[in-house]
């Protein structure tokens, strides 16, 4: 099973409640919140309370992805702010293997994610704890940025890492997805497709559609 996972990063923040209803009535299952700290990556995106908002508009599940510092500091208070999954960076965490035992005892689902310049080998200590692997595709920071070729690579991977030993565990990928790329990206392994400027800018339900009948085939 492939899912859609729409950033609102890209999204419209004046109009963000109808841009999430419209996300809602698309059919995909996920939403991808960036939150950044402008240490970890140099821009800041949006803390608790537009968080608190989005919980309120929709049922989607809250994928949360900690473009932070010390992510430890924040999971009690994103899980109490309705997050159903945290995933944080092994470049920006002391205690990777406390902060994902956190995630879960919260009752949320564990993310760990990797850097493009970050080799796949950062992930193995972590593989029993986690619910989903981030390999980033672009520079965290930014959404519209092009998508780094070499980045298939680790794709498949850790593809192979998980359909050997973990076969729970989704693959996601995250930044320069397009309609155009998003297949090889399938194929490559990952089934958690993030996609921001591709979903938002233009007519939102027609390019989830689109999405979506790729993904499905
Ligand atoms: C980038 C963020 C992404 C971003 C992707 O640092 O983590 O989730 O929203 O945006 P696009 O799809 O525009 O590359
Ligand atoms: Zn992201």
């Amino acid at each position: 099973m492939n899912y859609l996972a729409p950033s609102i990063l890209a999204a419209d923040f004046c109009e963000l409640g109808t841009q999430l209803d419209e996300v809602n009535r698309s059919g995909v299952q996920y939403l991808h919140i960036d939150v950044m700290d402008g240490m970890f990556v140099p821009s800041i995106s949006f803390g608790m309370p537009v968080m608190a908002c989005v919980r309120k508009r929709t049922k989607l599940f809250m994928d949360v992805h900690m473009m932070v510092e010390q992510p430890q500091r924040y999971v009690e208070e994103m899980i109490r702010l309705g997050a159903d999954g945290i995933t944080i960076h092994t470049e920006a965490c002391d205690c990777v293997a406390d902060t994902l035992a956190q995630i879960r005892r919260l009752g949320a689902k564990a993310g760990l994610a990797i850097n493009p310049e970050t080799p796949v080998s950062a992930l193995l200590p972590y593989m029993d704890m986690v619910d989903m692997v981030l390999v980033m595709t672009v520079r965290p920071g930014f959404g519209g940025q092009k998508y780094i070729t070499p980045c298939m690579d680790k794709i498949r991977e850790i593809r192979g890492v998980i359909d050997a030993k973990y076969p729970d565990v989704k693959v996601q990928i995250d930044g320069g997805v397009l309609i155009e790329n998003v297949k090889a990206n399938l194929e490559a392994g990952a089934n958690v497709i993030v996609c921001g400027s591709a979903v938002f800018h233009g007519d939102i339900s027609e390019n989830i559609k689109r999405f979506l009948e790729i993904m499905q085939e």
